[in-house]
């Protein structure tokens, strides 16, 4: 049988090159689009080597529309996953208008192309931070959305453009996953969160301290009105992540009828910084150098998922532990140490 065919807009990031993985893994053939504006191409060589195929991908930004056009005509896409985006909270609070540029025009330009190729069945990478700064919790899908940040406003902005899209043309079978916290990386080491420069996320700051690549850890606040005053998240192991997007395409592909289907991709757990960095500290037997500092703009204080829907419409659950997650980026931390020393 054939196999499917799926652009991968964004496969040589962080949640792509998992996500291929488990598309290989589970027959499909993904082609990766990516401009490594934020991912190093030898990503691309550890895929081949990890998963012992041939991965096509392709070099130009998917706000091109003439090019992207070129490679809906080279291939038959059953499906498009949309990674590609830029993410950093705090970067966009200083410069909006290149979120603004990349988030919003590199939708405009898919969607013109998906008005062309109506069957491609879209998953869209949305984010927990659509719920703005909510009041309680754990949050469904159907909470009140809103912002905190120019990244919150373009995610928004972005389900919004694909509601809008699907009123339009209503046989297009869209999915967006709303993601709480990905970290971790996969067993095999090879792969993991590789950023290019400083890392806004936690956990790839928490290893790179732990190696001694940075000296010390910053822990943004500590007068949250949580229980321990540091932020509670829902931290999602990457490979779990990567599990919902296949259960995202099977979805689509069962249904007969156009969908905007919107679901939570978290653990339902939530988890404080403090205590992530202990589950660290337990898990690797590594003391932390940390201190606190004060909040970051952008940060809400408390966000968990709901995950009722995701288990009862997607068939999808998050199988993984928070400690299986760290320890997994700390051998990732680890082989980047053996295969990239001199990256400081
Ligand atoms: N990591 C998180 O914490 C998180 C949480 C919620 C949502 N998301 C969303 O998930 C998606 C993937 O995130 P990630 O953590 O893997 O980020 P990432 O930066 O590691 O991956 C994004 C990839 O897209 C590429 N890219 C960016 N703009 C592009 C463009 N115009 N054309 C082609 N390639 C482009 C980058 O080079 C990078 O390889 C993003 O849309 C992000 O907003 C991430």
């Amino acid at each position: 049988m054939q196999r499917k065919q799926i652009l991968v807009t964004g496969g040589a990031g962080y949640i792509g090159s998992h996500t291929i993985v488990t598309l290989l893994e589970e027959g499909y053939e993904p082609i990766v689009l990516d401009d490594f504006r934020n991912a190093n191409p030898a990503v691309i060589k550890k895929l081949q080597k990890l998963t012992k195929k041939e991965i096509p991908f392709f070099n130009f930004s998917c706000c091109d529309f003439d090019k992207l056009i070129q490679l809906f005509k080279k291939y038959s896409f059953s499906g498009v996953i949309h990674f590609a985006a830029d993410k950093a909270v705090g970067e966009s609070v200083v410069n909006p208008l290149k979120y603004f540029d990349n988030n919003i025009t590199g939708l405009i330009s898919l969607l013109k192309v998906i008005e062309k190729y109506p069957n491609t069945n879209l998953v869209f990478s949305s984010s927990c931070t659509v719920y703005g700064n909510p009041t309680s919790y754990p949050v469904t899908e159907s909470f009140p959305v809103g912002f905190n940040s120019p990244y919150g406003f373009t995610k928004l902005c972005n389900e919004q453009m694909l509601m809008q899209f699907h009123t339009a043309l209503q046989s297009t079978k869209i999915c967006s996953l709303r993601y709480f916290n990905p970290i971790g990386a996969h067993e095999s080491g090879l792969i993991g969160e590789e950023p290019i420069g400083a890392p806004n996320n936690l956990v790839p700051f928490i290893t790179q301290t732990a190696a001694g690549w940075r000296e010390q850890l910053t822990v943004f606040g500590n007068d949250y009105n949580t229980p321990d005053g540091s932020c509670l998240r829902d931290y999602i192991h990457v490979m779990d992540l990567a599990e919902a997007h296949v259960s995202a395409l099977k979805y689509l592909e069962k249904r007969k009828e156009g969908c905007n289907a919107i679901f939570n991709i978290g653990t339902g757990i939530p988890t404080s910084v403090l205590e992530l960095i202990k589950v660290f500290e337990q898990e690797t037997g590594k003391t932390l150098n940390w201190k606190f500092g004060p909040r970051r703009a952008g940060d809400v204080p408390a966000i968990y998922a709901n995950v009722e829907k995701s288990l009862k419409e997607l068939h999808w659950k998050a199988k993984r532990s928070v400690n299986e997650a760290v320890l997994s980026a700390w051998n990732f931390q680890k082989h980047s140490l053996i295969t990239n020393p001199s990256i400081k």
